[in-house]
């Protein structure tokens, strides 16, 4: 049985690179066997940050913040899709995140990072690696960075170089592991909601 993992990714720019990763990954995880579910800023419009999700009554968030939690609640895990911005998150990324917390409890992150330098966000990925945690998601050890992102991939996703897929068929298998032990123990139950 495949796993459902969603592709989190975070830019809203109109010249933005970075989907051209989140397309790719779509792509490897169909390949595999696995429902990846985009999950694009651009399609959840969310204003910045005022009240968090948990802070509504049940049932009487905007319908933007009820759709993105069902499909948190709904996967087995993140891949987080980032750029690097000034060497941080990108604003739309952190905003996303941060209006949830309980819906990414007791699931693994992976971290999947691109820049139009040749470190790929890495940068960014330590203080994803930081922050994640805080919400409940364990970050797995391997990062998968991809630099010169506007060459790397074209605009379907792509890949124009060979390291690509196999860094990333590598990652995936690691990640995959830690999306199903943590799948496994969940169903035994969670130390708290
Ligand atoms: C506000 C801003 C800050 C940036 N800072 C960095 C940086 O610190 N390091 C880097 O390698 N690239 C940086 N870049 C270049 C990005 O790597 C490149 O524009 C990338 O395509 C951004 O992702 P996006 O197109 O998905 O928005 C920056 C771009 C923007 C717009």
């Amino acid at each position: 049985m495949g796993n459902r993992i969603a592709v989190v990714y975070g830019s809203v720019r109109s010249e933005r690179q970075g989907i051209r990763v989140a397309r790719f990954l779509l792509d490897v995880l169909k390949e595999r066997g696995d429902t990846g579910v985009l999950v694009d800023p651009i399609e959840h419009p969310l204003p910045l940050l005022d009240r968090m999700y948990k802070e509504y009554e049940r049932g009487s968030a905007p319908p933007v913040m009820e759709g993105l939690a069902e499909i948190f609640r709904s996967v087995d895990g993140f891949l987080i899709v980032s750029g690097e911005y000034n060497h941080g998150i990108p604003p739309a990324l952190k905003n996303m995140l941060d209006y949830f917390m309980n819906e990414f409890f007791w699931r693994p992150a992976g971290l999947v990072t691109y820049s139009n330098g040749r470190f790929g966000g890495v940068r960014a990925a330590m203080q994803l690696r930081a922050t994640l945690p805080e919400q409940g998601m364990v970050t797995v050890p391997s990062l998968l960075p991809f630099g010169n992102v506007g060459d790397a991939f074209d605009e379907a996703g792509k890949p124009n170089e060979g390291y690509i897929r196999s860094a990333t068929d590598a990652f995936l298998k690691e990640f995959t592991w830690y999306v199903e032990a943590l799948r496994d123990r969940r169903a035994k139950g969670v130390p708290y909601e």
